[in-house]
């Protein structure tokens, strides 16, 4: 049966998220990877889902389906394995007392002068990125944070503070990969107020919600660590899912929030290993597992497999890091198919890659894995097209690649 792909351009400029950069709370921490809050909007409307509605996002990472889902009313549940992801979207989605986050913030205020030393953890981007003062005045005022605060204000405080760590490192991200340069992007002699008054403009957003009554109706969501490939029975069943897993575009989130992981949650880079390895397999160290897979059998992959292998300019780690990723994608599938209501939809944002000349088309590829564990295609929804970078462009020539939303449908 062939696959029905039909364009909606328009919701392309919210396939990235600049405009949760723009957008009050939204702001507070944006992953590189995260989507833009009005596509979240546009699907809820898409799918017509009204205050009764359960929503889950198993990727929930920075919170924009949760926070979305929120202030229209709409009870939401969200998952993620980084602690990162735990910490801000908990954060983002929690309700606060104005009064009390001014107090806190005085509190902590007053204890920023002491400074004391901490060991710099085994990481390389940290030991090369991060001088010993920068180190020593981020653990301070963690420290600070952690003894001068408690649950969700000492949430709110920790993301203010993780919100600003890398402008202290001499390091850039912007290629989805921390890439060293000369000098951070913010003098270490500003760190205290920068921070101070991020988190003054944090508790601005939140007053003036709480004045628009921003927050009624909408119930602080249950944000859990778990891991997407694995059921949870004591969630209930679900209305929707609107999620964006990793793309199979060997970007590491534990490698882009190194410095955010290791200066609140891991002690060294034994543990970053390990936090690596539990996530989905979509970078290129990623290796698959022995078990018999649908995705071996799914005859469009068997060929790309077959061009990438008689590419003489492929690494040979894609094919593995390939099988590896739909081995987690089809977990996931399985996984959520069970915690959906008959009927319900699950929308699935993924992306596109290109490996040497090859087209891995992961839109068409998940829709095929999701109909073989039984759910009905409702087509995908092609909303932008990205351009190759410029070494696949010389070397092969310029092909866009979908960025898509897949819609599965559970059965009656
Ligand atoms: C593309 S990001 C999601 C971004 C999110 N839509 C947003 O707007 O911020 C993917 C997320 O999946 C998380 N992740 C990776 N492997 C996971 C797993 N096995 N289970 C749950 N979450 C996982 C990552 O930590 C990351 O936060």
């Amino acid at each position: 049966m062939k696959m029905q792909i039909t364009e909606k351009l328009e919701w392309g400029k919210y396939a990235r998220p600049s405009e949760n950069k723009q957008s009050a709370i939204h702001n507070w921490f944006v992953y590189h990877h995260s989507f833009g809050k009005t596509l979240v909007s546009e699907i809820l409307n898409e799918l017509k889902l009204d205050r009764k509605a359960r929503v889950l996002d198993p990727f929930c990472g920075s919170g924009t389906t949760l926070l979305v889902c929120q202030h229209k009313g709409i009870e939401c549940v969200g998952m993620d394995l980084m602690p990162l992801s735990i910490l801000v979207s908990r954060a983002k989605t929690n309700h606060y007392s104005v009064v009390n986050l001014r107090n806190t913030f005085k509190k902590i205020e007053s204890s920023l002068d002491r400074i004391d030393s901490y060991p710099k953890p085994d990481i390389s981007i940290i030991n090369k990125a991060f001088t010993q003062k920068a180190w020593d005045q981020i653990q301070s005022i963690r420290e600070v944070v952690e003894t001068r605060s408690c649950g969700k204000v000492r949430d709110f405080f920790l993301t203010g503070l993780l919100g600003v760590v890398s402008s202290f490192g001499a390091y850039s991200n912007d290629g989805g990969f921390p890439r060293l340069v000369r000098r951070p992007k913010v003098p270490l002699k500003d760190l205290q107020l920068t921070f101070m008054n991020r988190v003054n403009k944090m508790t601005n957003e939140v007053e003036l919600c709480n004045s628009l009554h921003q927050y009624d109706g909408g119930r602080v969501p249950i944000i859990i660590t778990h891991d997407a490939r694995n059921t949870l029975n004591k969630l209930g069943r679900f209305d929707a899912i609107v999620t964006s897993p990793p793309y199979p575009n060997r970007h590491d989130y534990t490698r882009v929030y190194t410095a955010e992981l290791a200066a609140a949650f891991l002690k060294n880079n034994e543990e970053l290993k390990k936090l690596r390895a539990r996530l989905f397999r979509s970078h290129i160290e990623a290796k698959p597992d022995d078990t018999v897979s649908l995705i071996d059998e799914i005859r469009p992959f068997i060929k790309i497999l077959r061009a990438l292998r008689e590419s003489p300019k492929a690494d040979d780690r894609v094919p593995g890091m390939l099988r590896a990723y739909y081995q987690d994608m089809e977990k996931t599938l399985s996984a959520i198919w069970k915690l959906l209501k008959p009927n319900a939809v699950a929308a699935i944002v993924v992306g596109n890659v290109r490996f040497s000349g090859v087209m891995v088309p992961v839109d068409e590829i998940t829709a095929l894995i999701g109909r073989n564990i039984g759910f009905i295609s409702q087509g995908i929804l092609v909303i932008r097209y990205r351009g190759n970078s410029p070494q696949q462009m010389r070397d092969f020539g310029k092909i866009t690649s979908r960025e898509s939303i897949v819609m599965l449908r559970k059965g009656a």
